[in-house]
Parts: C-alpha cells; sequence; structure tokens
C-alpha cells in the first residue's frame, strides 16, 4: 500500500507518520519549500510529543519520505489524502475550502490508475461530492472514488489519538473504496476498533457533529461552573456526580475560560453557517458559539475583580498563553482575548508559556515574555494561570509568594487546591469553587 499525504499541518503530518507506522509507504506533500526542507532534516513544524521520534524511525525504515512534487506522489499512490488547511473565511465563518478544491485540481491531472481520494481536512457537507465533480471535470477519463475520512485527534495526544482512536468513520460509497480504506487501517481492525461505514455527507457531518458536541459540553460545564460560584457549590464534584452516569460520560467536564485552538472555534461557526443555509438552524450550537466568545472576555474581569476592581499601573504575571498545554498553538486561544483587555484596563503584562512564546510574540505586543515561570512573578501584584501545562501544577509556592508583591492568584484551569492555597495565605480565585475565607478576591496589593 502505497499514500500521497497532501498537506503536512498538523492532521497530514501526524496521519502520515502514524500511517507510515502501520507499515504504509508515506509520501507527506506540501508546497512550502522550506517546510519540506526541514521535514527532511527531521526539523517538525509544529510541537507535538513523541512526533520528531516516529517520524525519524519511519524515515529511517524507508516508509515515510516528504517532498513537494504532488505528481510523482499522486501517481504512485494507491491512495491520496487531502490534509490540507480548511480555515474560517475572514468575516463570515463559512470554511475556506479553495486549498482543499486546488488541491482536487492537482491531484485528478496527477491521477495514474484506480486510486482513493480522500477528504481527511475538516470539511463541510458537500465538499467530497464536490470533489469528485472537480476531479471528473478535470480529468473526464480517471479511475478515482472520493472517500471521507475525518480525523478526531487531538494536539497534545495526537498519536496516541490516530494509533488507539473509539472509532475511525470512513465515508466510502463503492466496494472497491472501502477494500482499500480497509487495508489502509487494516492495524486498527485488529485490535477491534469499531470501524463505521457510512455515505460521504454523514462522515463529514459525523466530524462537525463531534467536536460541536463537545464544545458544548465544555460550555454546558462552564456555565454550570458559574452557576456554582453563584450558589456556593463546587463544580467538580457536580462534574463527577453527573459524569459518573454513563450516559454523560465523565471526559470534556472540566471548567475553564472558554475553548479555543484551531478546531472548535472554527467548526463550530462553519456548522452554524452550513445548518442556517439548509434552513435548519442549530440554535444550541449558536448559543454556544456566543457564550463561549462572552466568557473568554469575561475572565479578564476575573482578574480584575480579584485586583480590588482596577488593574491600571498593576503588573499582571500570565502564565501559559496556548490553547491547552503540550502545544505551540496559539490559535483562538483565550489568552489573545484575555490579555488586551487587561492591557486595555491599564494592567502591565508579564508573560510565559514552555512552547507559546514565539507564535505569541506576534499576536501579543507589549507583552514582557520572559524565560521562566519564576522570572515572571517577580514583584507582579497578581498571577493569572491561563493553561495547565504540568510545570506550573509543580510550582513551589513558597517560592511563588515570595516573588509575587501580593499573594494573588487567579487560576481560570483550577489547577491548585483551594484549602492549600488558603493555607499558604493566598488570595486564590479559580473557576466553579467557593472561596474559602482568607482565599477571597479583592485582595490584590491596591
Ligand atoms: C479537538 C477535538 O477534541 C478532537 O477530537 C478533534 O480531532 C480536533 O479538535 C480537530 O477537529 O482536529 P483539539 O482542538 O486539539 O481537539 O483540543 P481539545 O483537547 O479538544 O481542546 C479544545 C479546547 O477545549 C481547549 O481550549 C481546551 O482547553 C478546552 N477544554 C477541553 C476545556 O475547556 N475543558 C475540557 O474538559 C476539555
Amino acid at each position: 500500500m502505497r499514500i500521497a499525504m497532501i498537506g503536512t499541518g498538523y492532521v497530514g503530518l501526524v496521519s502520515g507518520a502514524c500511517f507510515s507506522e502501520f507499515g504504509v509507504d508515506v509520501t507527506c506533500v506540501d508546497k512550502d519549500e522550506a517546510k519540506i526542507a526541514g521535514l527532511r532534516q527531521n526539523r517538525m513544524p509544529i510541537f507535538e510529543p513523541g512526533l520528531e521520534a516516529l517520524v525519524a524511525d519511519n524515515v529511517k525504515a524507508g516508509r515515510l519520505s516528504f517532498t513537494t512534487d504532488l505528481t510523482a506522489a499522486v501517481a504512485q499512490a494507491d491512495a491520496v489524502f487531502i490534509a490540507v488547511g480548511t480555515p474560517s473565511r475572514r468575516g463570515d465563518g463559512y470554511a475556506d475550502l479553495s486549498y482543499v478544491y486546488e488541491a482536487a485540481q492537482e491531484i485528478a491531472r496527477a491521477l495514474d490508475g484506480y486510486t482513493v481520494v480522500v477528504t481527511k481536512s475538516t470539511v463541510p457537507v458537500g465538499t467530497g461530492r464536490e470533489v469528485s465533480r472537480i476531479i471528473r471535470e478535470t480529468c473526464p477519463d480517471a479511475a478515482f472514488d472520493v472517500v471521507s475520512n475525518p480525523e478526531f485527534l487531538r494536539e497534545g495526544s495526537a498519536i496516541n489519538d490516530f494509533m488507539r482512536p473509539d472509532r475511525v468513520v470512513i465515508g466510502a460509497e463503492t466496494e472497491a473504496a472501502r477494500a482499500i480504506m480497509k487495508q489502509l487501517y487494516r492495524v486498527l481492525f485488529l485490535i477491534e476498533t469499531p470501524i463505521v461505514f457510512t455515505s460521504l455527507e454523514t462522515s463529514e457531518l459525523i466530524k462537525y457533529a463531534a467536536n460541536t458536541f463537545l464544545a458544548t459540553k465544555i460550555t454546558f460545564i462552564n456555565e454550570i461552573a458559574d452557576l456554582c460560584e453563584a450558589v456556593g457549590a463546587d463544580v467538580h464534584d457536580v462534574a463527577r456526580g453527573i459524569g459518573l452516569d454513563g450516559r454523560i460520560g465523565k471526559k470534556f467536564l472540566h471548567p475553564g475560560p472558554g475553548y479555543g485552538g484551531s478546531c472548535f472555534p472554527k467548526d463550530t461557526l462553519a456548522l452554524v453557517r452550513t445548518a442556517r443555509d439548509k434552513g435548519a438552524p442549530l440554535k444550541i450550537v449558536e448559543t454556544v458559539v456566543a457564550i463561549n466568545d462572552e466568557r473568554k472576555r469575561r475572565m479578564a474581569e476575573k482578574v480584575i475583580t480579584a485586583c480590588h476592581g482596577s488593574v491600571r499601573g498593576k503588573t499582571i504575571a500570565v502564565l501559559g498563553l496556548t490553547f491547552k498545554p503540550n502545544t505551540d498553538d496559539m490559535r483562538d486561544s483565550p489568552s489573545l482575548e484575555i490579555i488586551p483587555a487587561l492591557q486595555s484596563a491599564g494592567a502591565i503584562i508579564r508573560a510565559y508559556d514552555p512552547e507559546g512564546m514565539e507564535e505569541a510574540r506576534h499576536l501579543l505586543p507589549d507583552v514582557v515574555f520572559c524565560g521562566n515561570a519564576y522570572e515572571t512573578l517577580v514583584g507582579a501584584d497578581a498571577m493569572a494561570l491561563l493553561t495547565e501545562w504540568n510545570e506550573f501544577r509543580a510550582l513551589d509556592l513558597v517560592r511563588v509568594k515570595s516573588l509575587l508583591k501580593a499573594p494573588v492568584i487567579v487560576d481560570l484551569r483550577n489547577v491548585y487546591n483551594p484549602e492549600e492555597m488558603a493555607l499558604k495565605g493566598f488570595f486564590y480565585s479559580s473557576i466553579g469553587r467557593p472561596s474559602l475565607p482568607g482565599s477571597q478576591s479583592g485582595n490584590c496589593s491596591p
């Protein structure tokens, strides 16, 4: 089996490397010459735990290679995966499919013998049909089938998610296409991973329905967290109490500053647009989008409240900038809303993130970027924890207290224990948990 993976972003690079680990011959294709040159020297364009070693091993084994030559890669392939970006179109929230359609045309011109063309990128319902039409129009004699095979991997745990998925979804409408897909996923068949075979449209919709459902679950627990604060309940106990019900499930019930990243914000918006266009609006998802946008902005207020209602002229030490830990991805990160809001309110921001600072420097002006967590805290009026990197869980809190001007911590990821923080003499504000005596907000140095 030989495949070509078009696009070496998160999904393309991880899927390509994992397929090669399954024993498939994989050629990853990208237009970006610098990226391909880097990959050939085992320089990863993204930070993803385990990826560098996986790529190095499979390149060495001769199963994985990188090229800018789409034509040669496609001509030799049994299956061609389209894994290019589908960003939100500026201004209207629709998924921008120009890269997908451009790839379809180039693939069409390079096809040689029966080939399965697979959309791996997250694409709105109907895109597979359109890809099929484009290929047919560009190359009327081509022998091909289009398949939808959405990816469910998460940044930060992408390799494990690909290798041990809860399920694989394949939208394929001919026996020939299904046979090739089964062969590619043979390793997962062997470990009895559920494989859902369906139509093109259904497969495309499954991906959006999954992401919007998860975004809804997070938004639900975030609102419950707000209610917990109002009534003196503990959101973690509520999450556990409902999550143990198998019909609800424990995962994705961790409250926070609002979901971010390259997927949920873009996909919720794109599905809202599709649903409206088709006359079947998704009012729940529309509300989720609005609540989440508003929540990110509101989180700055939480920091301001902990600082006596004003941060003017005060220094806030921000720990964590990426939308979640174990990634360098800053896309739609809550920090991009919270930090500018604090700056508008007059705060001086010092910040540190283990992997995200290179990207953050382009996105967040007037921030003092520091070399580590402790350096960030020096002389600050409060610490705000925005991303739950493990190294922040393990901070020496005595040292933290000695470095801060005032012992105020606003923890938007609930990584610390409120009782312990109160005992250590912090004024500690977190999400959806009752305030303890001595840890109420409003205690930042005046
Ligand atoms: C998400 C999905 O989880 C993947 O299944 C999917 O394949 C991927 O999008 C995609 O479409 O490509 P990802 O964006 O990498 O993966 O990250 P998640 O772990 O889902 O987190 C998304 C956001 O939700 C983060 O900002 C995270 O902090 C937040 N979150 C997640 C919470 O606030 N609470 C939770 O309980 C879980």
